[in-house]
């Protein structure tokens, strides 16, 4: 059978127009650029306006991706939309962007906190390897400040409002995804949660009254759980490729805070600058964080077709993900590189591996028998 893999060709990000600092918050809540850069790295985010719902933010970032990629909208054969914001709970929206893109294909939304579009990358990847699709696009898209209670201090300075966009595509030359992992842990559900307008808590006066149509976050508990997986999540991956740490030309990490990087960095013996970061201009933009920062490490040069990432996202759930990534882009025909070396020969290692335990383990298997029978005798 042919091996397919998934090539990412195109990237693309939407940031909506207006600004907000760390100095406007200042005079709407308690707080201080200090506290905020200090704590977080952020300085300042954008806050969608009403021509700028999920969908339209989602459709300028698709479109951008498949320029990129240089494909039509009747290219297209699955649409995938990670967010946790649509622009209503129902229909889906990924249906209101397939129609707005003028794409004739399936769609859905996937919802996983701010790991959603690395599950959606993993997602497209199986689809494409099993033959089933030559080409699709995941989008991240969120406007979390519509989710926010504007006079909690504790929530409102962290987040903002973007999207980002991949087009991934068939391919016979290996690329695309490499190992990765995907995780959950919903016994900490309640520490990122909109308590209520769910089916718990349904619609009503006491419920906008008590403000749980908010995203409540237990800060402290959120951050010891994303120190404690980022590295170790990161580090599993690449053992699963075969790889070091070495061999990462960048790390793209999900941009919640740039003191849980910082953590993950030092964990990993990593130089924190191998780490790309845009935390400081956009906040967390949750499930749009990882292709809103691909996205712009690509536009500044800090990577390239042929290099060889590792992402890692974390968020409500609990759920975090992590992947080793191979950065193919457009151009089918560039030449094989170093990166392209590295991740046959991971392969070829990881398959070793994999050989050298089953045979250990039948070997093993073998003597229990033999000792078993002698046992007998
Ligand atoms: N400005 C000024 N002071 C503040 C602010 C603020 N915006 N927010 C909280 N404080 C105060 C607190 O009230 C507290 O005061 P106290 O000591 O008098 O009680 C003090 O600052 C310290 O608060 P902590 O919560 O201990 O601050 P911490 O250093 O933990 O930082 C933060 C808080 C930034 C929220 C941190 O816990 C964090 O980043 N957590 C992870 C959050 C995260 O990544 N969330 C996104 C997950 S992704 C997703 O799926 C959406």
């Amino acid at each position: 059978m042919k091996q397919y893999y998934a090539r990412i060709t195109g990237w693309g990000k939407y940031a909506p127009r207006r600004v907000l600092t760390n100095h406007d918050l200042e005079k709407m809540v308690d707080t201080s650029d200090e506290w905020i850069v200090t704590r977080t790295g952020i300085r300042e985010r954008r806050i969608a306006g009403p021509d700028e719902p999920t969908s339209v933010i989602s459709v300028r970032a698709a479109q951008a991706a498949m320029k990129v990629a240089g494909i039509k909208a009747s290219d297209i054969d699955l649409i995938i939309v990670a967010t946790s914001s649509p622009d209503y709970l129902l229909p889906p929206v990924s249906s209101q962007i397939q129609d707005m893109l003028g794409a004739k294909c399936g769609a859905f939304t996937l919802v996983a906190g701010c790991t959603g579009w690395m599950y959606g990358l993993v997602v497209a990847q199986q689809f494409i390897q099993t033959g089933a699709y030559k080409t699709i696009v995941v989008i991240g898209a969120e406007e979390i400040s519509k989710a926010i209670d504007w006079t909690d201090r504790t929530t409102c300075v962290l987040f903002g409002d973007g999207a980002g966009a991949v087009v991934v595509q068939r391919s016979e030359t290996p690329t695309g995804v490499l190992a990765f992992e995907l995780g959950s842990d919903g016994s900490g559900y309640q520490h990122l949660i909109v308590p209520g307008c769910g089916a718990v808590n349904p619609p009503s006066h006491e419920v906008i009254d008590r403000r749980e149509n908010y995203i409540r976050m237990n800060g402290r508990e959120v951050f010891k759980f994303a120190t404690r997986v980022l590295g170790r999540s990161l580090m599993r991956v690449l053992a699963e490729a075969g790889l070091s740490p070495n061999d990462i030309d960048l790390f793209i990490p999900h941009q919640a805070n740039h003191r849980i990087v910082e953590a993950a960095a030092r964990l990993m013996g990593v130089p924190e600058d191998r780490f790309y970061m845009n935390i400081e201009r956009y906040g967390n933009t949750s499930a749009a964080s990882i292709p809103m920062a691909l996205c712009e490490a690509i536009e500044e040069g800090r990577c390239k077709p042929g290099d060889l990432l590792a992402m890692v996202g974390f968020g409500a759930g609990l759920t975090w993900a992590s992947a080793v990534v191979h950065l193919g882009g457009p151009d089918e025909s560039v030449a094989v590189s170093l990166a392209d070396e590295l991740f046959i020969l991971a392969r070829a290692k990881y398959l070793a591996r994999r050989t050298v335990g089953m045979v250990q383990g039948l070997a093993t298997d073998a003597i229990m028998a033999v000792n078993e029978r002698l046992r007998i005798l």
